[in-house]
């Protein structure tokens, strides 16, 4: 698999930061905006990469990258499908992941890549969740039907949902087929909206929704201060639940299951405890400090796992178990706990092990204002110490 980064267009949306810099080379905290698409793609094992870009920034890129990279020359803007078009002799018969060089994943995006290698033929694209209509006015917008994505509408006035196409696709190379018949839309440019509607209709477009922070900076100035914004905060790219759905292989015997691979977490697992609670009982609020993360599956019986970003207060929960057969992993630094929903047993695998000299264990209160909606009981059963927080 190889990758492409595209970092070309002229930046007008950011004008007048742009007019003597490319876009993708402005800073966003401690890095240019570029190396946050490069870090993604090789922390995805994505190393062979060609970067395409305006021809009177290409010194500039090179400067910072080095000669490891290929070098793309986009002469004139004429939009994204067009910029990759010229990756066709770069990837040769190779599969590839493109990704816009704006795009900025509070998370890693392996999983796609490795859905996307699973997958027989096509094309797959990464969803994220956007609230905002006006925001989803800017955006490509999937209209999601039956689980399949049945058209994408590029900037529509009427969104058709609430997940937004990221800059993150991935093809097959008879990508470069399908963008040599493309004709420009209204705003003169080959969209890539139109490759992966191509896709569509030939009925072999998989996606992939992305469940932490996304942002596009070359969005607008605002977008572009407030991903620099959350760039900043001291965990960002680890501040989401991740639930991970558990596959069931069946057979006449029964089934097996694959609860936790370590290539596929971010850390590995240190510890592996299993716990049974009585129905009505909540573990929590805990969360750690010097870098636990925890991974829970419920083995039998249905729990619902709460977390909460103490900074932002955006709280998550999800229901696992007998209707939902997933993991979800939580990192320690969000104050997560779980309610049994029936009598359940849990298996929660640590990151770190326990200490009981030194125990990294910190409270919240369970009924916490800004989670005390999510839990089922207001009158759990708690443990002493749970029950004092
Ligand atoms: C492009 C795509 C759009 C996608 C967005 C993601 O928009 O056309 O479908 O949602 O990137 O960043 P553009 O940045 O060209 O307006």
């Amino acid at each position: 698999m190889k990758g492409v980064v595209l970092a070309g267009g002229t930046g007008s949306r950011l004008d007048p930061l742009t007019r003597i810099t490319n876009k993708h080379l402005l800073p966003v905290y401690d890095k240019p905006m570029v190396m946050y698409a490069i870090d993604a793609l090789r922390g995805a094992g994505v190393t062979e990469l060609m970067l395409v870009t305006g021809g009177e920034h290409v010194d500039d890129f090179r400067r910072l990258l080095g000669d490891e990279f290929e070098y793309g020359n986009q002469e004139t803007p004429g939009g994204i499908a067009e910029a990759l078009g010229l990756a066709r002799e770069f990837i040769g018969d190779d599969r590839l992941v493109v990704m816009l060089a704006d795009n900025i994943f509070g998370g890693p995006i392996s999983e796609t890549i490795h859905n996307f290698q699973q997958q027989p033929e096509g094309a797959r694209v990464l969803l994220a969740h956007v609230r905002e209509t006006e925001h989803l006015r800017h955006l490509g917008v999937p209209r999601i039907d039956g689980g399949r994505i049945a058209d994408i509408v590029e900037k529509p006035s009427d969104p058709p949902g609430r997940l937004a196409v990221t800059g993150l696709y991935c093809y097959e190379p008879d990508v470069f087929d399908v963008i040599a018949e493309l004709e420009p839309s209204g705003r003169g440019e080959l969209e890539i909206t139109d490759v992966n509607n191509h896709y569509v209709r030939a009925g072999s477009l998989e996606y992939d929704v992305f469940e932490g922070y996304w942002g596009d900076a070359g969005e607008s100035i605002d977008a572009y201060h407030e991903v620099i914004e959350r760039v900043r905060r001291p965990h960002f790219g680890s501040e989401r639940p991740r639930p991970i759905p558990l596959l069931r292989f069946e057979d006449e015997r029964g089934w097996l299951t694959e609860i936790a691979r370590t290539g596929g977490l971010p850390k590995p697992i240190r510890q592996t405890n299993v716990s049974f609670s009585r129905q009505g009982t909540i573990r929590g609020l805990h969360y750690h400090e010097r870098g636990q993360d925890d991974l829970f599956v419920c083995l039998q019986g249905r729990a619902r796992v709460v977390a909460l970003d103490r900074e932002t207060g955006e709280a998550f929960s999800e229901d696992i178990g007998e209707d939902n057969f997933a993991a979800v992993y939580v990192p320690g630094n969000l104050a997560h706990g779980f309610e049994a929903l029936t009598d359940v047993l849990m298996l929660y695998h640590t990151t770190e092990e326990y200490d009981p000299a030194d125990p990294d264990e910190h409270q919240l209160p369970w009924n916490d204002p800004r989670v005390a909606d999510l839990w089922s009981t207001t009158s759990p059963i708690l443990s002493e110490r749970d029950s004092a927080s």
